[in-house]
């Protein structure tokens, strides 16, 4: 697993939006159909009732709004609550400093930090460890929300957070 130094994404967290907003501009504004991959069954959960999936983000995070339409695509009832103090948020939660990314999220009693795949999600609702939730720390392109024009994409691997703070290996990602 490749992670990102935890005092930079701090830092980058503390600087707010700056940063990550130039980050998210490298990739298209458009979420495309293909962030879901071709491997994820059609889900008999997408005719039932899914739960809320609460994501809070900074208010100006393109990367993280595409992340949104992306579980929203899903069939997610999603809310979004546009926060400047996201490092509290995570800290809340319980994510440790070396996982962090820009959105957190909340779902069904877990945690989903950063561009996780819903596919993933769908997982983690139906096997139901017992943990804090999932964790993908930075932003990796090719990542849903962060696709790139010319379809580049870096292999990332989710992390599962234990409840006592480690991650070990949930999916890989190509
Ligand atoms: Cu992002
Ligand atoms: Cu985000």
């Amino acid at each position: 697993m490749k992670f990102f130094n935890g005092t930079a994404l701090r830092a980058i967290v503390l600087l707010g939006t700056t940063l990550l907003v130039s980050a998210c501009q490298a990739a298209p504004g458009t979420p495309s159909d293909d962030a879901v991959p071709a491997s994820s069954p059609p889900s008999a959960a997408a005719t039932q009732a899914l739960p809320l999936i609460t994501v809070h983000k900074s208010p100006d995070c393109g990367c993280c709004g595409v992340w949104v339409e992306h579980v929203r695509a899903a069939g997610f009832p999603v809310r979004v609550n546009d926060t400047e103090d996201m490092l509290a948020i995570k800290q809340r939660l319980g994510i440790p400093d070396e996982m962090l990314s820009c959105h957190t999220a909340e779902v069904d009693g877990y945690v989903v930090e950063g561009h996780v795949p819903v596919a993933d999600i769908q997982r983690l609702l139906s096997e139901r460890p017992a943990a804090r939730g999932l964790v993908l720390p930075g932003m990796p392109v090719g990542s849903p929300g962060m696709e790139s024009p010319d379809g580049y994409r870096q292999s990332f691997t989710v992390g599962l957070l234990e409840e006592n703070g480690n991650v070990r290996g949930f999916s890989q990602h190509p």
